[in-house]
């Protein structure tokens, strides 16, 4: 056998017995038919021929490469084939597995609905939604509020204080911070958190959520008949109906006078259920006129100015309006219960 054939066989049975995989076919092809491929460089002998045979001599060469390239593709399209076959063993769909389920949709947590809720009705009332720090001083929480320094909020056991500075136990801070820096007449609302040292079960935690109500206005321009008419109207609107509300004369340092507010039971409608605890009623927050020390404190002649204040229970009102029976559940953050809202 002449060299070219010689090569061209040894080539053809390497190619025949190589594993049918793409990158020992690509060493094949570069070490036969490469630039400085074995058959190749058969071509570079053409020139050492005499002149006559050089034709037939090249176009064996070129024939013979032309025969190891196909061998070469017929044993590559092998290759992709094995290839594709364990691709598809490896990755092969089970359509007996579960599907994946999606995160699916959150929903607002009930607090932050019924805050937005209230937030919505006392706007449309007029009111500017405000918010104030949760770590306050003892003047903003306190003092200004008109509370003694011996009250028992102040005390340690009552309030969490934190380098000098104590949580704060009610969003009535909101009421200072605002009149310092705008001089009425002004109508706000303050939702936020609120934290005391109570003992923790199902209707009292360490911390919970109130929102502040506050209308200022020239001497004479509000009255108790507009915090009571601003409350009527909140209640029917958080509710969706009509529901009397009544007020019970009440002590707060901030408010003379003051009076707490209970809606009628909106389950029974006053007649006594295990909602209202048989009494027809269910209490929201406090509220009075505001104290004329609260405008002096503010920087603000007491004289000039009149206007109410209340504070309500964002807890307390999405548990009675949802029936949420226990406080901590608003807490645990359980998708289970989430996922009703
Ligand atoms: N700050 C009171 C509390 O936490 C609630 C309250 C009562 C707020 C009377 C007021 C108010 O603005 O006028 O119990």
């Amino acid at each position: 056998m002449d060299p070219v054939s010689d090569l061209e066989a040894k080539a053809l049975i390497e190619i025949a017995s190589a594993a049918p995989d793409l990158q020992a076919l690509q060493d094949l092809e570069v070490r036969w038919l490469g630039k400085k491929g074995e058959l190749t460089l058969q071509l570079r002998e053409t020139g050492k021929l005499p002149e006559a045979e050089r034709p037939a001599f090249g176009q064996k060469v070129n024939a013979a490469k032309g025969r190891v390239l196909e061998s070469l593709q017929a044993k590559r399209a092998l290759a992709e084939l094995n290839e594709l076959q364990q691709r598809l063993e490896k990755d092969r769909l089970d359509p007996t597995l579960p599907g994946r389920r999606s995160l699916g949709t959150g929903s607002l947590h009930p607090l932050t609905r019924i805050t937005l809720e209230c937030c919505q009705v006392l706007q449309r009332l007029g009111f500017n939604i405000e918010t104030g720090p949760e770590l306050e001083d003892e003047f903003h929480n306190f003092d200004a509020l008109n509370v003694p320094s011996d009250h028992p909020a102040r005390d340690g056991m009552d309030s969490y204080y934190v380098g000098g500075k104590v949580l704060r136990t009610h969003t009535s801070n909101v009421q200072i911070r605002v009149m310092q820096k705008r001089k009425p007449p002004l109508r706000m609302a303050a939702p936020g958190r609120v934290f005391r040292r109570d003992a923790i079960d199902a209707t009292h935690g360490a911390q919970f959520h109130q929102i502040e109500g506050l209308a200022v206005d020239s001497f004479g321009r509000v009255r108790f008949s507009d915090l009571k008419g601003t409350l009527e109207s909140f209640c029917r609107q958080i509710f969706g109906r009509k529901l009397s509300i009544r007020l019970r004369p009440s002590h707060f340092p901030f408010t003379e006078p003051s009076i707490e507010v209970d809606v009628q039971c909106f389950k029974c409608t006053g007649s006594g259920c295990a909602l209202c605890k048989q009494s027809g009623w269910i209490e929201l927050g406090g509220g009075g006129m505001v104290h004329p020390n609260v405008y002096q404190a503010c920087g603000l002649e007491p004289g000039d100015w009149a206007g109410f204040a209340f504070g309500l229970g964002l807890d307390r009102l999405a548990m009675l309006k949802w029936g949420i029976p226990d406080l901590r559940l608003l807490a645990e953050n359980d998708p289970r219960f989430l996922a009703q809202f």
